[in-house]
Formats: C-alpha cells, sequence, structure tokens
C-alpha cells in the first residue's frame, strides 16, 4: 500500500495567547487522501479551512494528533526538512496569493523551479508557459503588485501549476475569478495536478460540485464532532 499524500489524525489545534485568550480552532480532526482524490473543504467564515491547509503545509504544527504527508509525520521534522517536503511535494495557492511584491510574475512564477535547481532558462521558459496557461503572457514582466486582484491569483495559480506537485493545497483559488475563467482555472488545477491529491477550499458551490468529496469543518462551540473519514 502506497502511503497517503496527506493525513490527519486527531489533530487538534489551537491558537495560544497568554493575554488575548487562546482559539481552539480544531478539535480531533481525521481523515486521508488517496493519490488522484479531489477534495473539497468547506466550512463557516472562521472554521479552520485556511488552518487546515496550513497544517499541511507544515507552516503551523498541531497542537496534539499527527499531520503526515506522503507518510512522515510533519510534526517530527525539522524547520528545513518541512521546507524540503514543501519544496518537492506541495503547491500551496494561498487565500491572499503570497506572491513576491518586488518581482515579477514571471520571476514569482519561477522561483519553486529555481530552488529546486531548475536552470535559468528552463524556469524561464515553463515560467512563461504557465503564464500563458492562466491568459498572463502580456503581464509576466510586471511587478504582481501592478496586477489586479484576479491576476494576481491567476500568478498564484500558475506558480502551483509550473510543477506538477503531488499535493495540491489550495484557498479559494478562484475566489476573485468569473465564472467563465473559474472554469478554465479550475479545468487547469486538475489537469496539471492529475493524479495528485487535490485539497480544495471553496465557498463556491459549482467549485464544491467538482470535487469526488466534501469534508466539511463545523464551527467550535457547537456540539457537532468533526467528521471522521
Ligand atoms: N494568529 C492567530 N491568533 C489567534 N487566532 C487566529 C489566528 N489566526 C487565525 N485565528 C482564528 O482561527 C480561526 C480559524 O481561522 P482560519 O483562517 O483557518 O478560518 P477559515 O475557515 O479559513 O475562514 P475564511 O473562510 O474566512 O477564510 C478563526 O476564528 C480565526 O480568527
Ligand atoms: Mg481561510
Amino acid at each position: 500500500m502506497t502511503d497517503s499524500p496527506l493525513r490527519f489524525d486527531e489533530v487538534h489545534f489551537r491558537h495560544v495567547h497568554r493575554r488575548r485568550g487562546d482559539v481552539e480552532v480544531l478539535r480531533g480532526l481525521s481523515f486521508a487522501l488517496s493519490p488522484g482524490d479531489r477534495v473539497a473543504l468547506v466550512g463557516r467564515s472562521g472554521s479552520g479551512k485556511s488552518t487546515v491547509l496550513a497544517l499541511a503545509s507544515g507552516r503551523l504544527t498541531a497542537t496534539s494528533g499527527t499531520v503526515s504527508v506522503a507518510g512522515a509525520d510533519l510534526g517530527a521534522m525539522t524547520i528545513d526538512e518541512r521546507a524540503r517536503v514543501r519544496l518537492s511535494q506541495i503547491s500551496h495557492v494561498h487565500q491572499d496569493f503570497r506572491l513576491l511584491p518586488r518581482y515579477s510574475a514571471r520571476e514569482n512564477v519561477e522561483l519553486p523551479l529555481l530552488l529546486q535547481g531548475v536552470s535559468r532558462v528552463e524556469a524561464r521558459e515553463r515560467a512563461i508557459r504557465a503564464l500563458e496557461r492562466v491568459d498572463l503572457a502580456a503581464r509576466a514582466d510586471h511587478r504582481t503588485t501592478e496586477l489586479s486582484g484576479g491576476e494576481q491569483q491567476r500568478v498564484a495559480i500558475a506558480r502551483a501549476v509550473v510543477r506538477p506537485p503531488a499535493l495540491l493545497l489550495a484557498d479559494e483559488p478562484t475566489g476573485a475569478l468569473d465564472a467563465g475563467l473559474r472554469d478554465e482555472i479550475l479545468a487547469l488545477l486538475f489537469e496539471t495536478c492529475e493524479g495528485a491529491a487535490i485539497l480544495l477550499v471553496t465557498h463556491d458551490p459549482a467549485v464544491a460540485e467538482a470535487a469526488d468529496r466534501i469534508l466539511e469543518l463545523p464551527r467550535l462551540g457547537s456540539a457537532d464532532a468533526h467528521p471522521a473519514r
């Protein structure tokens, strides 16, 4: 049996603030993704969807429980080891895009390739091709701060698909796009990440519909437990 690309076992997470008070976000969340799974992660604003993605990419560490990527426990790794897992296996489209502001669209998309040791010439070609696929070739040399919200979102998508990951984490990846572009971008994500596990945060029923299954986070404070599966 191959290891699951992403697995949560009884994950609890709380933000700890001595003065402002702790915020409990996840209370015993368990699920596993198989290669090729497309799962929509839904729930009210503040229910912890972005937190789940940050735990899955090792940017946050579970308060208790285990988060593993390809069978390896992120909680048992050093910061450098987690960064290597991200670089080699994960593409993460952030809710707030997280593009580098002083760099062009192309440079932002090249970055994961350069960090992986791809040559400058090849990285450039592949970045331009990825930008063409999100219809932004004409903006390749513009700084990301000079782009509209929807254009920035498409740069973030291009950066995620410039190398196919084993695990795609996408946080409302089409939230800034109109319906026509949304369908195109979703198709691009699915096509590039074919065979990868996809965890897709969305508030859009049309996007959730395109997934194989739905994982819904309850609001804590209510009596519901996290759906275990
Ligand atoms: N640094 C922090 N310190 C304390 N609480 C935080 C911190 N960051 C987030 N939270 C809280 O954690 C909870 C979960 O936040 P998260 O961003 O995961 O929600 P979300 O489901 O992605 O919401 P949205 O749909 O609005 O994006 C929220 O109640 C939020 O206020
Ligand atoms: Mg969020």
